[in-house]
This record gives C-alpha cells, sequence and structure tokens, in this order.
C-alpha cells in the first residue's frame, strides 16, 4: 500500500542523476540545517542527489529509500565519505529520534495518496525531530503551471555504444486532483516503466496535514533560490517545519 514507488528501479537509478541532477535545494537544506545544527535525515534519499552538500559541509547524514537500486548508486557515489549511513527500508515503517533536520524533497511526500499513511509519516518524522529541530518539504506547486501536462525526453551515453533513453510525461486529473507521472527508460535491451500517481497540495492543506501531527510551517518559499512563495508564480512549495510550541 505504501509502497508506491517500486523498489525496483535499476534505470530510474542509472537516469536520476542526468534527468534530476541539476536541481539544487541545498539552500533550504543548509538553512534548515544551520537553524538546527544537525544531524540531517533524509526520507526517500534516492541516489543522494541532495546529500553531497551537507555531507562536504560535515554535517552527520543519515538516508533512507527502499530502493537497493537508487542506495547503490548513492553508496557509490559518497564511499569516501564517514558521516554518511545509508539504510534500506519503508520510510512509512521506521523511524529514528535524534535528528535536527528531517528532509523530504522533491515531491516525494505527494507520492502518498493515502491520507492516512501521510499523517502517519509526519507523526514518524515530528518524533524525529529534536526540540527544537526542524523539518523541510518540497512540493510540486498547486497552479495552473502544476496541472499543466508535460512531456520530457533526454539520452544520455552512460556507457560506450549503449543510450540511456528517458521519457516523463504528466497529466493532471482535474476530477480525482491526481497527477500521475509516466516514467520510461530504456538502455540497451531493458526496458523500465514506471507509474506513479501524485498528489497536488494547496499550501493550506498541506500545513492543515502537518498542525494534525504537532508541527507548524515555520518558513514557505515558491523556488530553490528561497523565492517567496507566489500562488500563481512559483513552481515549488518549500516548507520548513517546527514542532508546534
Ligand atoms: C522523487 S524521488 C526523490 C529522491 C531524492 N530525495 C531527491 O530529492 O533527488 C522519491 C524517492 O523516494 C523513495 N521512496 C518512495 N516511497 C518510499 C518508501 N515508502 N520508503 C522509502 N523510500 C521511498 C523512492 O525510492 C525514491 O528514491
Amino acid at each position: 500500500m505504501s509502497l508506491t514507488i517500486p523498489p525496483t528501479m535499476r534505470l530510474y537509478a542509472m537516469a536520476d542523476r542526468f534527468v534530476w541532477g541539476s536541481f539544487d535545494d541545498s539552500p533550504i537544506v543548509l538553512k534548515a540545517l544551520e537553524q538546527s545544527t544537525g544531524p540531517l535525515l533524509e526520507l526517500g534519499c534516492g541516489t543522494g542527489r541532495a546529500l553531497e552538500v551537507p555531507l562536504k559541509k560535515g554535517y552527520n547524514v543519515i538516508g533512507i529509500d527502499h530502493s537497493k537500486d537508487m542506495l547503490a548508486v548513492a553508496k557509490e557515489r559518497f564511499k569516501t565519505y564517514n558521516n554518511l549511513r545509508l539504510l534500506l527500508g519503508d520510510v512509512t515503517q521506521m523511524q529514528y529520534p535524534g535528528f535536527g533536520t528531517v528532509a523530504m524533497l522533491l515531491n516525494t511526500y505527494s507520492v502518498f495518496t493515502d491520507a492516512q499513511v501521510r499523517l502517519d509519516i509526519l507523526k514518524r518524522v515530528a518524533v524525529s525531530m529534536n526540540d527544537s529541530g526542524n523539518a523541510v518539504f518540497i512540493l510540486k506547486n498547486d497552479n495552473e503551471a502544476g496541472r499543466k501536462s508535460s512531456t520530457r525526453e533526454e539520452v544520455s551515453e552512460i556507457e560506450a555504444g549503449k543510450k540511456l533513453h528517458y521519457q516523463g510525461a504528466a497529466e493532471y486529473d482535474p476530477r480525482t486532483g491526481i497527477r500521475t507521472l509516466r516514467l520510461k527508460f530504456r538502455f540497451g535491451d531493458e526496458n523500465e516503466h514506471h507509474i506513479i500517481p501524485t498528489i497536488l497540495f494547496s499550501v493550506e492543506q498541506f500545513a492543515r496535514e502537518a498542525a494534525l501531527a504537532g508541527l507548524v510551517v515555520s518558513e514557505l518559499y515558491g523556488d530553490f533560490d528561497l523565492s517567496p512563495y507566489h500562488r500563481e508564480q512559483s513552481p515549488w512549495q518549500i516548507y520548513l517545519l517546527t514542532h508546534q510550541k
């Protein structure tokens, strides 16, 4: 039920760095870490796209993901760092206390289409945060641009003579409020196809869900450069959450 993205994702993991590698959310992650002083727990860390900057700054980091393929890429990438632990597991089942900052980035929260599962995740996040800790959540913004259908294609030569093809499409269904992502990967004879339903949240809905877990939105931004959130213009909703006092 909670495993809305299948854990077998070899080609997705291979493609991760060239398709999504340019997203730089380090400003908000570092801001949160400067306020909390760490350590950092990233839920659904994937191939570790967002971990490099905190690791280089010397923060202790734990990354959890349910995909062996994703974690294998992260392990190889950060093999020289001794301030990182990578754990295989389901974030809806795991709970670790003692973190300054807990992060769920790049719309990962939105793949949990079941409200009860989301509440459970937020409660686990709250337990993982120290008393003065915080959490970073990044969600796709629910505006006209966010609801538009989109497609994207990338081809990258990963091995000599072998190209990895990526085709991504997003389609929003106004009747259900579900934005479905269809990701297709091809590498030689291997094919992989993921259909991932996601939810678009209004700021009010997300704040309500956070409040149910005893969390409050302390800061809200609209893009990775920490520009202010604007309902119609911002591509993202970037939240800093703290415990309700
Ligand atoms: C959209 S990707 C984001 C990856 C990474 N955080 C980033 O920002 O580049 C979502 C990640 O969450 C992981 N994931 C999804 N559901 C999960 C679950 N129930 N438990 C653990 N990891 C999960 C997926 O394997 C995937 O790596």
